[in-house]
């Protein structure tokens, strides 16, 4: 329906709707007088004029809502706010949701009477033959247009959009190609003016509606070591928060520690024996892992060891003051040596382990069971997430013991998150294997009302470590490998490779053990981002430091060098913003122009991967800046030097991309929980 005809139905409807009110009125004026026989027969007649009206009247009526419910381009759809004027846009515009923005008023003018058609906006691929983005709606329109027996093809309808497409100062031109392909170029102009402002103000976030987030990551288990699964764990969590927190959203980081349950007795028992003035003073328990397995084994072997060990279980859970005090502190004894690879992976997080849900998995569990959700199951009590189903695994909500368990501590946690922190995202960064555990304590959530229409527990799975042998990793001897000995590792390699390449020489100690730990870090964090996480990963200290390919090492390597480019023609930073507040930006050359587009991009990859959560994208995107700038400093010379090495000749306007280029890598590897140094 065009806006004319629905105008026209409104005109008639507004007009029914006066005439029956009119003839409702001289109803109401015949009936209050002295009836006549002939004002009986005219009443009459009013009458059933009257219900024929509000009979059109009502048909009138639903052919509009119905209507209106088939074009939401006319009432529902806001129309987006384009751009119109470059000097109106920052260095933080998402170009590909402006392409999109642009398209959807393209096509939704030139098929007001789709329901919401298919906006399909996608970079092009590497032959510049079809542009930078394509706009790819004109097929699946199409399609769309022939089941509803309209005749037409793909081309046509690219035509159609293309004439409906509103001008944009992003785009130079828009070519129908193909099977109905619209390629995009941008516009070179605009490029310029966005790089120039990311030059002026730095590298900043894409605006975003703010979101209370709540990251559950790292989260290893006291008293039982921190594996390699939670060092997986740590990288991506921390990474997550890095970029939600870049995005200005509010980020709460949640070590959601396993300190609490039944292994606590036996721990505690053991306490007990070994350092009886333990309330006194802190038992050296160096080894608290060790100090664990001798405790599991006391408890397999000893009966009188296991009656005490469970004795101490319920004193702990009541409360009582000398088991909290132990209980606190084998927790702290733990937390130490978590802190420890903390502090050296620069991780920030607040601890909250699942004895600070104690009180209320309480009071959750007897809402569950009040509420009815809770079912008997051999002496416990379970719940399923689809009660007539029995789909999937249920819920062990409270033991046939009667103590409670991990379900119930995450049930009661995710109620705590929406009620109390009153978060917009929860995400759960766990090893892939967990994964139907969080199905199911989503699935229960929702039943028991706790989460809402569009809230949605996100797992962030990731697959297994694995050795270079393809198996599960673990040391040459066949023990599982301590965290802080694999850092210690990397620190220990990354200073030999520094020294074969004779870096030792050039740098300052400080320098050189600045490098180091950026190397050694940046390479173990590097190789876990950048792969696919879903994925096992092999852990290789070799490939990791390998400076070729796309490693942490190869791209410290690129930055330092776009740096120290500036700085051997000793251009500073103000002489370079003073340049470009005089000329701009100037991308002439082919590779100039492509390293322009590239950088671009950031905040479209940004968002994308705020969304999905996967990194191993904004690692790609990495490489891709670093392999384009490679291309670009082959072809374009930034400064000339004589033959005795004098500089004879600077161009300002290469270095201006040279420095945009080095800002955008070195956000994407703050994002990524990467150190740059300005030396290496
Ligand atoms: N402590 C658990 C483990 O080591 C991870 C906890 C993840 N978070 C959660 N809310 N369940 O496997």
């Amino acid at each position: 329906m065009s806006e004319f005809d629905e105008k026209a139905l409104l005109e008639r409807t507004s007009k029914a709707e006066l005439e029956a009110k009119s003839i409702e009125a001289e109803l109401d004026k015949l009936t209050n007088g002295d009836l006549s026989s002939a004002v009986d027969s005219r009443l009459d007649q009013l009458l059933q004029e009257n219900e024929k009206l509000k009979h059109r009247l009502a048909i009138i009526e639903n052919a509009i809502k119905a209507e209106s419910n088939l074009t939401p381009g006319l009432e529902s759809r806001k129309r987006p706010k384009l751009i119109t004027d470059i000097s109106s846009v920052e260095g933080n515009v998402c170009l590909l949701d402006e392409l999109k923005n642009i398209f959807e008023i393209a096509i939704t003018s030139a098929y007001p009477n789709l329901v919401d058609p298919p906006i399909v906006l996608t970079l092009s691929g590497n032959n510049p033959k079809f542009g930078d983005y394509q706009c790819n709606s004109a097929m699946p329109i199409s399609h769309l247009l022939k089941s509803m027996n309209v005749s037409t093809n793909p081309r046509e309808v690219a035509n159609n959009i293309l004439n409906k497409t509103p001008t944009s100062p992003l785009i130079e031109r828009i070519e129908v190609a193909g099977a109905g392909f619209l390629n995009i170029y941008l516009n070179k102009k605009f490029a310029e003016h966005v790089l120039n402002c990311i030059l002026q103000y730095g590298v900043r976030p894409p605006p975003v509606k703010r979101e209370r987030v709540i990251v559950d990551f790292s989260s290893p288990n006291i008293a039982k070591e921190m594996h390699v699964g939670h060092l997986r764990s740590t990288i991506i969590g921390d990474s997550i928060c890095r970029i939600l927190e870049f995005l200005n959203h509010d980020v709460l980081r949640l070590n959601h520690l396993g300190d609490w349950g039944t292994q606590f007795g036996m721990l505690i028992a053991h306490l007990q024996d070994q350092f009886p003035d333990y309330k006194t003073c802190s038992p050296p328990i160096s080894d608290l892992q060790a100090f664990y397995k001798e405790s599991k084994k006391r408890f397999d072997e000893d009966e009188e060891f296991k009656k005490r060990a469970y004795s101490c279980v319920v004193q702990l859970q009541s409360g009582q003051p000398d088991y909290i005090a132990a209980w606190k502190l084998i927790c702290e004894v733990s937390r130490r040596e978590f802190q420890k690879i903390y502090d050296r992976l620069d991780i920030r997080i607040i601890d909250r382990g699942e004895s600070f849900y104690q009180s209320r998995m309480d009071a959750v569990v007897k809402e569950l069971k009040d509420s009815g959700f809770l079912e008997e199951d051999e002496g416990r009590l379970i719940m399923w997430g689809d009660p007539v189903t029995h789909e999937g695994i249920p819920l062990t909500v409270v033991k046939s013991d009667g103590g409670y368990t991990y379900d119930t501590s995450d049930i009661t946690a995710i109620k705590q998150r929406v009620d109390e922190e009153k978060g917009d995202r929860f995400i759960y960064v766990t090893d892939a294997g967990q994964y139907t555990h969080f199905v199911t304590i989503d699935a229960c959530a929702r039943r028991a009302g706790i989460l809402k229409n569009s809230q949605k527990i996100e797992h962030v799975g990731f697959g297994v470590v694995l050795g270079e042998d393809k198996k599960k990793f673990k040391t040459r001897s066949g023990d599982t490998v301590k965290l802080i000995e694999l850092l210690d590792e990397g620190l220990k390699r990354s200073l030999d490779k520094l020294v074969e390449k004779g870096r030792d020489k050039v740098l300052t100690p400080e320098e050189l053990k600045k490098a180091q730990e950026a190397v050694a870090y940046g390479c173990i964090k590097y190789a876990d981002l950048s792969h696919n996480r879903v994925n096992d990963y092999v852990f290789s200290f070799d490939k990791m430091l390998d400076d070729k390919g796309n490693t942490a090492v190869y791209l410290l390597y690129a930055v330092t060098r776009i740096r120290s480019i500036a700085r051997n023609a000793q251009v500073s930073e103000t002489k370079l913003l003073e340049e470009a507040m005089k000329s701009g930006f100037k991308l002439e050359h082919v590779t100039e122009w492509k390293l322009g587009k590239v950088l671009l991009r950031f905040p479209e990859v940004i968002l994308k991967v705020a969304n999905d959560l996967y990194l191993h994208s904004l690692c790609e995107y990495l490489y891709e800046i670093s392999s384009t700038f490679t291309e670009f400093y082959d072809k374009c010379y930034c400064i000339q030097k004589d033959k005795s090495g004098n500089i004879v000749d600077i161009s300002y306007e290469r270095l201006m991309l040279c420095e945009v280029t080095a800002k955008v890598m070195e956000k994407c590897l703050e994002i990524l929980g990467i150190k740059t140094v300005s030396k290496m």
